[in-house]
């Protein structure tokens, strides 16, 4: 007896960090990468397979801290005991890249113990015991990463506020590069929140700040305006810069990205590592940046069509 569950990874388009302090934040799915979690029926201990360990739950390490978490409560909110399955966890979403894998570990998780187990699971239960990862993963969730990676529909996200859909029908082409160094997240959330003690009123404009260009970005997606969607991209990188959660790499992606004809770049998630976003006007300059990205030592870029969820190339 078996059962599967799957999710997806995430790419947030404008809002990182200023989502956590109630600003709006877009985001789109990365149908790109996904999360394949089965559990079948053992006898005895539960047992973990994954990229990073294998072996007994109770002696998984200390990194998969937030795993386990979820695996326990989702056991107990099923009213089963921690025995006879094991769990398989199969992805394509790289970790720590700012791309939601520790929230989308998660979901697919929990629907696929909902599925072994034979319980119907609602959507509000599975952010409910995702956030719980979440939040062990890095201390302040804002549930936009939840969000994403548990449906397939862009957002226009508030924290504590009901889904927007928002269709990102805009012409132009995003890509998409990881700088091949783990991003932060947690180290990140935490600095802006020192920040905000040592620095209040500088660091509550920055975050005000992020908020105006989100909802400025809204804006220029719904009116089909890409130039002006890239210049809000640059001027959220600067402030996310200014922050702190940027790191050379990042910037120095970004830089190329706009050098090479990228209509705007930026940092995505969490930062400090992880990857950069670019936004360009066409195909043709999408591959340029793609290619010079990779030359300026990316170790991976994707490319989407907006407003079509499957991967260009
Ligand atoms: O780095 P990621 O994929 O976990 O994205 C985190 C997004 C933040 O806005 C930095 C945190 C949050 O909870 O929204």
């Amino acid at each position: 007896m078996k059962a599967t569950g799957t999710s997806n990874g995430k790419i947030i388009l404008m809002g990182e960090h200023s989502v956590v302090y109630g600003e709006p934040a877009v985001a789109l799915p990365f149908l790109a990468t996904s999360i394949e979690t089965t559990v079948t029926k053992t006898s005895g201990t539960v047992t973990l397979d994954c990229v990073f360990y294998q072996g007994a739950l109770s002696k998984a390490p200390e990194r998969l801290l937030n795993l386990v978490a979820v695996i326990t409560e989702t056991a107990a909110r099923l009213n089963q005991p921690l025995q006879d399955f094991n769990i398989t966890i199969k992805s394509t979403i790289p970790p720590e890249r700012g791309m939601g894998s520790s929230a989308a570990v998660a979901v697919a998780t929990i629907r696929a113990l909902y599925r072994f187990f034979e319980e119907p699971l609602s959507h509000g239960v599975l952010l409910e015991l995702t956030n719980i990862s979440e939040t062990i993963a890095h201390g302040n969730p804002s549930g936009l990463d939840a969000a994403m990676t548990s449906g397939q529909d862009p957002l226009f996200f508030i924290k504590g506020q009901p889904f927007v859909p928002f269709p990102l029908n805009l012409t132009a082409y995003l890509v998409v590069a990881d700088t091949g160094i783990s991003g932060q997240t947690k180290e990140a959330v935490n600095s802006i929140a020192d920040l905000y003690k040592t620095a209040p009123e500088l660091t509550h404009t920055a975050i005000a700040t992020l908020g105006r260009l989100a909802e400025q970005a809204k804006v220029a997606i719904e009116g089909n305006k890409p130039v002006e969607l890239g210049v809000h991209m640059n001027q959220a990188h600067e402030q996310l810069a200014f922050l702190g959660v940027s790191n050379r790499m990042l910037d120095d992606l970004v830089q190329v990205a706009v050098k090479t004809g990228a209509l705007g770049a930026k940092l995505t998630g969490g930062g400090r590592g992880g990857c950069m976003i670019a936004l360009t006007a066409d195909k043709e300059t999408a591959a340029a940046v793609s290619s010079a990205l990779l030359d300026a030592g990316a170790v991976n870029t994707w490319t989407y069509q907006m407003g079509d969820d499957k991967r260009d190339d």
